[in-house]
């Protein structure tokens, strides 16, 4: 057990963080038509092996959370993509839900699906590389949401996936992600956060799941994106800092933070913030998908060619929020 210790630390010492690169192929399509780049195989796979072979790999980045198709990818040098990460110096991840669904009895809200097969699918991504996995669960704020039921069933789901990840040796990733859309204040993000947070410890607890063996992934404590005014960064980390410490058992080694949507200099600059404050013994990092790899999608889409180019913008954005992971971050060092 204290592997699954030693594999949590690996991906976030030293200010490393997590690069969540396991859009779905839905998903990324969407991100690839925002930049007028047609979504086939070949292109997803060049644009990741674009980034999972920059220099920033070795330095900045300790983990990648990978989809179905991507583990099982060959490289243009004809590796397979955990080898090619594993030979950055990263670890390999996966995410292993199949997505959120409508919630019976509470149809406007969702429950993450795919405990059916899992320890199978486990199995074979062990045997591919991956060291640890991902579950996201997903809740929406407002005036009744999110539910008992949502927070409960969500846990559960959270729980189950978790001892079944560490029975196959691999670190889950506990993400349940509180969204930031909606006019809810930075208070009730902080309440329903820190209720979401401990039920699924609850859970966590009586699945037997060993807490020095886990990372948490959660949401920064924001207003809703149409919140009627807009709160200070300062006022972000404090709360997130304030939340999590009373909401997380301490055995857990480590928390990385999704971006959820907010802009690649915000979520560098919370998180700098929060490492400045922090007052836990937690290690406190990043896992982005958006916040690390936008501009760099950008910059690629404009020329597919242009690998070293595309390299250059990503390595920016990952050391940035690398320094950020250690308090040393600022504004200056932006380009
Ligand atoms: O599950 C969510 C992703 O892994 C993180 O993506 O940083 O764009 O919210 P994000």
């Amino acid at each position: 057990m204290s592997e699954l210790n030693n594999i949590a630390l690996n991906i976030l010492k030293n200010g490393k963080g997590i690069l969540a690169a396991d859009e779905s192929t839905a998903t990324m399509s969407k991100r690839l038509d925002s930049v007028n780049v047609a979504s086939t195989p070949e292109n997803r796979l060049l644009f990741r092996e674009t980034l999972f072979s920059s220099s920033s790999m070795t330095e900045c980045i300790g983990g990648v959370i990978l989809y179905d198709e991507t583990i099982k990818q060959e490289t243009s040098k004809k590796s397979k993509i955990p080898e090619l990460i594993s030979k950055m110096g990263s670890l390999p991840g996966i995410k292993v839900d199949t997505g959120a669904k409508i919630l019976a009895g509470s149809p406007e809200e969702k429950i993450t699906e795919g405990l059916d097969g899992l320890r199978e699918r486990l199995k074979e991504y062990y045997k591919l590389g991956a060291k640890f996995t991902k579950w996201r669960g997903v809740y929406n704020i407002s005036k009744n949401y999110p539910s008992k039921l949502s927070i409960h069933s969500n846990a559960h789901a959270l729980a189950r996936y978790s001892a079944l990840v560490q029975e196959c040796n691999m670190v889950p990733i506990v993400e349940p992600e509180v969204l930031m859309d909606g006019d809810h204040s930075a208070e009730e993000c902080y309440e329903k956060t820190s209720e979401v947070i401990k039920k699924c410890f609850e859970e966590l607890i009586l699945h037997k799941v060993n807490l020095k063996g886990i990372l948490l992934k959660p949401n920064m404590i924001l207003a809703g994106i149409n919140y009627k005014e807009k709160i200070s960064n300062e006022e972000v980390a404090k709360l997130t800092l304030d939340c999590l410490k009373n909401s997380v058992p301490e055995e857990v080694p480590g928390i990385a933070f999704l971006s959820g949507g907010q802009s690649e200099i915000e979520a560098t600059e919370n998180l700098n913030l929060i490492n400045k404050y922090n007052n836990t013994n937690f290690i406190m990092s990043y896992s982005y998908g958006r916040a690390l790899q936008q501009s760099a999608l950008k910059f690629w889409s404009k020329d597919l060619k242009n690998i070293e180019g595309t390299q250059k913008v990503f390595n920016h954005r990952a050391k940035m929020n690398s320094l950020a992971a250690q308090g040393k971050w600022s504004k200056d060092l932006e380009i």
